[in-house]
């Protein structure tokens, strides 16, 4: 129970984390349609690093990707969220207001006596969060990640899978609006709860890295927009990404 309550509680703090983060910012509300997404190719968030595809009239349908748990270090309140996920970002307008996202949150665990737990987790903003049936990944666990929804439609699955173990969770997922489809994105996310830090995480490729859109495309990241995290003067990360990966490193 007291493990349960742990849990539940450090989930709550970086769902309210992630809710922030979304919101707060700044730089997601100037943005008037992912027209300009594709034109911009850098820039600076203050939670997001890593890629996140835009494509013109594109409703993206399906976005997948895998990676290795990282191992982190820093002040033990500190964590690190990675997740594949659809808009949430960059989209502007109501559609700011709706992410799919599924991935693990990698954390320091004062009450449990040793820093590195870990949790995963889909969820489709405004509906709640919720943590997937197989979760407590250790580094160097192989993850694939799925999010997906049918265009215009209020459900969608999301899939993890530990690739290592052969054994996979997946989701139905259902919120209040429809996704718009029009980003894609791979992230590793800080948490802005109580200004909670950004761990020093060891680096984050995502590969296998895929999105789809709902008329048949396929894209890989080489397109996308490069997000780096800056706090204060300081950017936090530095991004590379190749035709089917995207690599995030802390700085
Ligand atoms: C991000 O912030 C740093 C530090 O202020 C700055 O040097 C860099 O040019 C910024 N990058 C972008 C893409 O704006
Ligand atoms: C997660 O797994 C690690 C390593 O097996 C274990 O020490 C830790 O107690 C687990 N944490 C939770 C929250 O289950
Ligand atoms: C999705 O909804 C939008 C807005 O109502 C509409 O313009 C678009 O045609 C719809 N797309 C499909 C594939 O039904
Ligand atoms: C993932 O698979 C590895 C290798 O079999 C295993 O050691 C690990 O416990 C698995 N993790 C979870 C969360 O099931
Ligand atoms: C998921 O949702 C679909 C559509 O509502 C339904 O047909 C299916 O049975 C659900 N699957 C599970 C595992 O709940
Ligand atoms: C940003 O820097 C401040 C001051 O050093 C620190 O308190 C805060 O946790 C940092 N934020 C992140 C996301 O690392």
């Amino acid at each position: 129970m007291r493990f349960n309550s742990l849990l539940i509680s450090s989930f709550l703090l970086v769902s309210v984390g992630l809710t922030d983060c979304r919101r707060t910012d700044p730089r997601s509300r100037s943005y008037s349609g992912v027209e300009r997404l594709t034109n911009v190719r850098s820039r600076n968030s203050s939670n997001w690093a890593g890629a996140e595809l835009g494509i013109d009239n594109g409703a993206f349908f399906s976005v997948i990707g895998t990676f290795t748990i990282p191992e982190i270090s820093g002040p033990i309140s500190s964590d690190v969220n990675v997740w594949v996920g659809i808009d949430g970002d960059g989209a502007g307008g109501t559609c700011g207001d709706r992410v799919l996202q599924a991935g693990v949150t990698i954390y320091g665990d004062p009450a449990n006596g040793h820093f590195q737990d870990s949790y995963a987790w889909f969820w489709w903003f405004p509906a709640n969060a919720v943590q997937f049936e197989i979760s407590n990944f250790s580094v160097g666990d192989v993850i694939g990640l799925v999010v997906g929804a049918p265009v215009n439609s209020t459900y969608g699955l999301a899939m993890i899978e530990n690739r290592t173990k052969k054994q996979a969770a997946i989701a139905n997922l259902s919120s209040t609006y429809a996704l718009c489809g029009q980003t894609a994105e791979w992230i590793v996310e800080a948490s802005l709860e109580d200004d909670e830090p950004l761990a020093n995480f060891s680096p984050v490729t995502f590969t296998d890295v895929r999105a789809y859109t709902h008329d048949g495309h396929t894209y890989g990241p080489q397109d996308a927009t490069i997000l780096n995290i800056l706090n204060g003067s300081e950017v936090l990360t530095s991004v590379s990404v190749s035709e089917d990966s995207v690599k995030i490193e802390h700085v």
